[in-house]
């Protein structure tokens, strides 16, 4: 997709189809509508009056041979209650407009970016809506939706682009893309996406971005005494790999240095402790955690805050064989704790647990992790909202303020001293597993126990990895929820 400024007055706009919003309630007169010339307004004031015309949230009104217009179709799209509008609603409203359009063979489109307001977050955002709604996983099918693709955005400002736009632009085109590649890594089968693979990309990415990246395979996994990490890889056929991406800053001191962590199962088919096979297919997605900081990367290796990161990704399927770990098996994690393995299937805490450890021994003062941890997650949280944990109040605050500004949702859930008892093991130092009630806050804390005094936070994107249902704004499928949050995050804490 193009995106490209535009100024020339908006009646004067030539485009396939010109895109502007409005409220419930004055759905003729308000939001980015105000800026059509008065010969559309009145029309939009009749729709209005019919009843056809609501301004209710994704309502899309398609007029062809707009009156007063060079555009040749103009699209009010509904942006529902005024109050409640935002950065978050616009980027949805945008990403609407693309699929409305496209799905009826429109290839450019023109978006009034309104003012007043910021017009950095405006076009931003706008440019992030629509890169995301732009993004199918479809790329198995033989008919794809490619070949309807918004070709061409155009941003139709009150007065010529400066600096500042175009870096918004930018901006938003890194994270969009960033998200995408998380998505598309996700979204892949895990048949095209073995640890070694998703390692692939890895480097690829890091290449391409000027990032340094490392991996390692069975060998250094075993020699760094990673045998929780070791002991769910050992059942696979897919050797795996500890993928290590390193962005550092020209110009800032060593520290701090933020540990990405993400859980990377390509497969998991829970082990010896097998899942139901219903719904296993689902498991293709189990590296959603590996692929959010890979996503984060190739933000921040373009965006350049002024920090270190190092991102993990412990890599490897969840299979059952002859070679598998079994449960009761007891296993000394690389921290030197002992673990007793109860579930097979509570994989994810383990190979975390090793490469939290290996995070720590690179020098990480902070520690982030995301991982589809935990069904429970989704059953508190549903598909919607991510859930965040940690011992820091400091830093769990951090990451919801900049979810909050990136616009994805996310909640804290406790963690408490209390809940310890509940994985404690007889005859180790830790069991994997503590039963069904609170089974998301055990894991979480699980976790933590490898994170010694750094400060740490978790997120839990079980629930929010995937979308079932296709949305006015974005497919269906995976959804890369949690990238833009981290690179706000690192974006606000650059020195
Ligand atoms: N990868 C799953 C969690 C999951 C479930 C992610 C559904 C996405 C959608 C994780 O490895 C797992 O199996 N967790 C178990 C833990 C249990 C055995 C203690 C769970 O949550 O059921
Ligand atoms: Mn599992
Ligand atoms: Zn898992």
């Amino acid at each position: 997709m193009r995106i490209e400024f535009r100024h020339e007055l908006i009646a004067q706009l030539a485009s396939s189809a010109l895109v502007s919003f409005s409220f419930e309630g004055s759905p003729a007169s308000s939001g980015s509508v105000e800026r059509l010339p008065a010969e559309s307004l009145s029309l939009l004031r009749e729709l209005q009056s019919a009843g056809e015309l609501s301004g209710k949230a994704y309502e899309c009104t398609l007029i062809h041979r707009p009156p007063g217009l060079a555009a040749a179709k103009l699209l009010v799209v509904g942006a529902g209650k005024k109050e409640k509008f935002n950065g978050a609603q616009r980027r949805r409203l945008a990403g609407t407009a693309v699929r409305y359009l496209r799905s009826r063979g429109v290839r450019e489109m023109a978006w009034i970016v309104p003012s007043p307001g910021s017009e950095s977050e405006s076009i931003q955002t706008t440019v992030e809506g629509a890169l995301l709604a732009d993004y199918d996983a479809d790329r198995y099918k033989t008919e794809r939706n490619d070949a309807r693709r918004i070709d061409r955005l155009d941003l139709a400002l009150a007065s010529p682009s400066g600096q500042e736009a175009e870096a918004a632009r930018e901006r938003g085109r890194i994270i969009a893309e960033a998200q995408n590649f998380t998505r598309h890594l996700v979204g892949e089968p895990s048949n095209q996406m073995t640890p070694q693979l998703l390692a692939q990309q890895a480097q690829e990415m890091a290449k391409r971005f000027g990032l340094d990246c490392q991996v390692l395979g069975p060998d250094e996994i075993r020699a760094l005494k990673m045998a929780a990490f070791w002991a769910v890889a050992q059942g696979s056929e897919e050797p795996p790999r500890l993928i290590v991406v390193r962005y550092a800053h020209p110009d800032v001191p060593g520290t701090p240095v933020i540990g990405l962590v993400g859980k990377g199962i390509t497969f998991d088919s829970g082990g010896i402790s097998i899942k139901p096979s219903e719904s296993m297919h689902e498991m293709k997605t189990d590296m959603a955690g590996g692929a959010t900081m890979l996503g984060v990367m190739q933000a921040i290796a373009q965006l350049k805050p002024k920090l270190r990161v190092t991102a993990v990704v412990p890599a490897t399927e969840n299979m059952p064989s002859g070679k598998a770990y079994k449960p009761g098996d007891v296993i000394t994690s690389m921290s030197g704790k002992t673990i007793e393995i109860l579930n097979t299937d509570a994989e994810g805490r383990l190979v975390l647990a090793d490469a939290l450890t290996y995070a720590k021994q690179l020098g990480c003062t902070v520690l982030i992790d995301a991982a589809t941890l935990t069904s429970a997650v989704t059953i508190a949280l549903g598909n919607i909202t991510t859930g965040v944990f940690g011992w820091s109040k400091e830093w769990v605050e951090r990451v919801l303020a900049a979810a909050a500004t990136a616009g994805e949702k996310m909640w804290a859930l406790p963690v408490d001293e209390d809940y310890r008892d509940l994985y404690k093991s007889s005859i180790a130092d830790l069991a994997n597993t503590g039963g069904r009630y609170g089974a998301a806050i055990i894991a979480a804390m699980f976790v933590g126990e490898f994170v010694g005094d750094t400060p740490w936070v978790h997120l839990d994107i079980a629930g929010t990895r995937w979308s079932n249902e296709e949305k006015p704004y974005m497919g269906k499928g995976p959804t890369g929820h949690g990238v833009r949050t981290l690179v706000q995050l690192l974006t606000n804490i650059s020195t």
